[in-house]
């Protein structure tokens, strides 16, 4: 099933292994490694979510070729003329499909230097009808990228102590939602800003899905925020980056995190990257998993339930603000000396 592609993202070594500190997961021998080797990976799986909300993926059986034909129908899509997408500029955040530019020019004035398309996949795939090779490119790369996700979230609920299925099954991820992102950063002669006055392409933010998956162009901009610090990420040659989302938070009960990242645009090259992003089933009310809430694997409920479409809504309708909007179903606990 994985192909030649899988010697040209080999992760340096093992089961438990990094590239400039951040974690590399192995996918084939998360499915087809002996009990040992699952076991050690699945612990570095859960060591990575935990203290990063943030990997790298290898041997993902998802071909290169495919990557870069999305890639590719996307960068064509952003060379229309306006008009051919003028019918998908004023769309809402929870219409099928988007065409930008900033994150929602209705709240930051486009103050970021980003073009966009963003499309539902799944139940349903909805696209632009041209370029021609669109609509063929994104039901392949969809379906593939959706399956390795599924994979990586049953891997993850066998991290966090549950059965593999466990996840799935409180999200209802077998009508799980899907939404496949085009990102095209032009060149900008005022950027890279360390500082945050700098041009920025996508200011920091946390993904409001379960888990986004990312491949690029071959420019850097992708920042991670790791120990308080902005850090940035270098791939793997044919390895995707794989983002922790805010249901993946709620769902674990805080045990692991959304991490916050951001996308700092090139002085000379234009950088493009691929999401694609699942989350729970629109109508799902996320929770924690009960289980997780309880000792000896938690303290009480971290987060109280929200309906995924409200809570994605509300994400998409405002200004990106770092954690924001998880902040808004936190549970506010009183400090544990009034509890004595
Ligand atoms: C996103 C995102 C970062 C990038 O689309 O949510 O974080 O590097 N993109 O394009
Ligand atoms: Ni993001």
């Amino acid at each position: 099933m994985h192909t030649q592609i899988m010697d040209m993202a080999s992760p340096p070594s093992g089961a438990s292994s990094e590239q400039d500190g951040i974690p590399v997961v192995d996918l084939a021998v998360l499915l087809n490694g002996d009990a040992g080797e699952r076991s050690q990976a699945i612990r570095h799986l859960g060591r990575a979510c935990q203290h990063w909300g943030f990997f790298m993926v290898t041997n993902h059986g998802v071909p290169e070729a495919l990557q870069s034909a999305m890639m590719d129908a996307c960068r064509e899509l952003f060379g229309l003329p306006p008009e051919e997408n003028a019918e998908f500029m004023d769309a809402g955040p929870m219409d099928p499909v988007r065409v930008g530019t900033g994150f929602n020019s209705a709240v930051d004035g486009a103050r970021y230097w980003r073009d966009y398309v963003k499309m539902f996949a799944h139940p349903e795939l909805h696209c632009p009808a041209k370029p021609d090779a669109l609509r063929g490119v994104a039901a392949e790369y969809a379906a593939r990228t959706r399956a390795l996700l599924l994979d990586l979230t049953a891997a993850i609920s066998e991290s966090l102590g549950l059965h593999a299925g466990r996840v799935a099954e409180r999200l209802d991820l077998g009508s799980c939602f899907q939404i496949l992102v085009g990102n095209h950063y032009p060149p900008c002669a005022a950027g890279p800003g360390d500082d945050d006055d700098g041009a920025v392409g996508l200011p920091a933010h946390s993904d409001h899905g379960l888990l986004t998956l990312l491949c690029q162009n071959g420019v850097d901009g992708l920042q991670v925020k790791h120990d308080g610090r902005w850090l940035l990420a270098k791939p793997i040659p044919g390895a995707f980056f794989v983002i922790a989302g805010d249901q993946l938070e709620i769902v674990s009960n805080g045990r692991y995190k959304g991490v916050l990242h951001r996308a700092l645009v090139d002085r000379e090259q234009a950088r493009m990257s691929c999401v694609s992003l699942i989350g729970p089933c629109l109508d799902a009310v996320v929770e924690p998993v009960p289980e997780l809430a309880v000792p000896p694997l938690g303290l009480g409920l971290e987060f109280r339930g929200v309906k995924y479409r409200d809570y994605m809504e509300h994400q998409q309708s405002n200004k990106l603000n770092d954690k924001g909007a998880l902040d808004l179903v936190r549970v506010q606990k009183r400090p544990a000396i009034l509890y004595t």
